[in-house]
């Protein structure tokens, strides 16, 4: 599969996407308080700056509501236009045995919070592989996609292994959503390679680890708890503290700093950048408090440029001196087992 630097991508045969996606975690209220009326205004201020693809999930609070919302201002526009909105959500049940009544249900109520007939794209969590009803979930997700609620099938936080057994079941999945960013490289071990195998692209997130990864943090004393003001960035900081520490991660900002420099953009834009270049990698998510902060021009950016070969020697020497992620936490997802 040929990646280009373009802005959208062919993700599937009927869907493009915007390869920078709005992350929508950071409305679930883990991030601080959002204003939906605020929140729904900037969603058009990303969407007119080319940014039309939104990342979400049933649990991430309001945020299938704000698809619902925005869509149904947007129809304003043209309801012919509303396909110009490409919104991914995520399906994350209990642990426990699932019957087609409770698949049901909740693909359901994505559809009526979002306002569609249709999901673009169901992204399915399984939080225990000791309980292989995760295989039934799948088998319900794929009839309810013949019916027509469902566009595409995708993953998120499956590791190798289980890819593998899915890939078994003769159920296309076209993506699987991971933490991918220049701290955590763990994607690129064995899970790129099976994903090109299948034609399966991967969605990443953490790629700015919460914000840290950015001229804010460079040259900071380490930030203390009650600093980490967001659930991002007291997620990206364990994940920081386990890959190397506070002292490696400002050598990376300062080796990133001098980067982005030449290429006159962010820290954040590198980035953001250097996990969108990474084989199998569709888009990358980047969260957004909507209403709250927005980095729409900055992030535009990531389109105007790409990382030459010095630049790629500029951060190897750093990432050499880290731990090895794989070792200490497992393949991509086992953080969350
Ligand atoms: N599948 C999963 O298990 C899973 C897990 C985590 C996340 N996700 C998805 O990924 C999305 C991203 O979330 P994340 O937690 O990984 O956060 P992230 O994208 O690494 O960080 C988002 C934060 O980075 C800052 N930022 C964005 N652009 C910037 C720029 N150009 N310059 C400087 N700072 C910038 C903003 O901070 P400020 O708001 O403070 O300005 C923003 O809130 C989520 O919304 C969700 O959709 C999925």
């Amino acid at each position: 599969m040929t990646l280009t630097a373009s802005r959208r991508f062919q993700f599937t045969a009927d869907l493009t996407m915007c390869r920078v996606l709005n992350g929508m975690w950071q409305v679930s209220g883990a991030h601080g308080p959002i204003e939906p009326a605020r929140a729904i205004d900037q969603m058009f201020a990303y969407h007119d700056a080319g940014f039309t693809t939104w990342d979400l999930a049933d649990h991430y609070g309001p945020a299938e509501d704000f698809i619902g919302e925005f869509r149904r201002r947007f129809a304003a526009r043209g309801a012919e236009r509303l396909p110009e909105i490409q919104a991914f959500t995520k399906w994350v049940p209990r642990p426990g045995r699932i019957t087609r009544r409770i698949v049901d249900d909740a693909i359901d109520v994505s559809l009526s919070r979002m306002g569609v007939e249709c999901l673009d794209l169901v992204q399915f969590h399984w939080w225990d592989y000791d309980d292989a009803s995760y295989l039934d979930a799948l088998k319900h997700l794929a009839d309810l996609q013949h019916e027509g609620k469902i566009r595409h099938l995708a993953l998120t936080n499956f590791d190798t292994k289980r890819l593998r057994v899915i890939a078994d079941q003769a159920i296309r999945f076209v993506s699987n959503q991971v933490q991918y960013s220049l701290v955590d490289r763990r994607p690129a071990l064995r899970m790129a390679s099976f994903c090109g195998d299948q034609a399966m692209t991967l969605l990443a997130y953490g790629a700015l680890l919460g914000g840290l990864l950015s001229e804010k943090y460079l040259g900071r004393p380490e930030p203390g708890r009650s600093e980490l003001n967001t659930a991002s960035l007291q997620k990206y900081k364990n994940m920081i503290d386990i890959w190397g520490g506070w002292a490696l991660f400002q050598e990376l900002l300062s080796a990133l700093k001098g980067i982005a420099a030449k290429h006159q953009v962010s820290i954040a834009n590198i980035g953001v950048r250097y996990v969108l270049d990474q084989p199998a990698v569709a888009g990358v998510i980047v969260g957004a408090r909507l209403g709250v902060a927005q980095h729409i021009s900055d992030n535009t950016r990531v389109f105007g440029f790409t990382l030459d070969a010095d630049d790629l020697a500029a951060i190897e020497p750093v990432l050499a001196k880290s731990r090895d992620l794989i070792e200490l936490i497992g393949d991509c997802g086992d953080e969350y087992r």
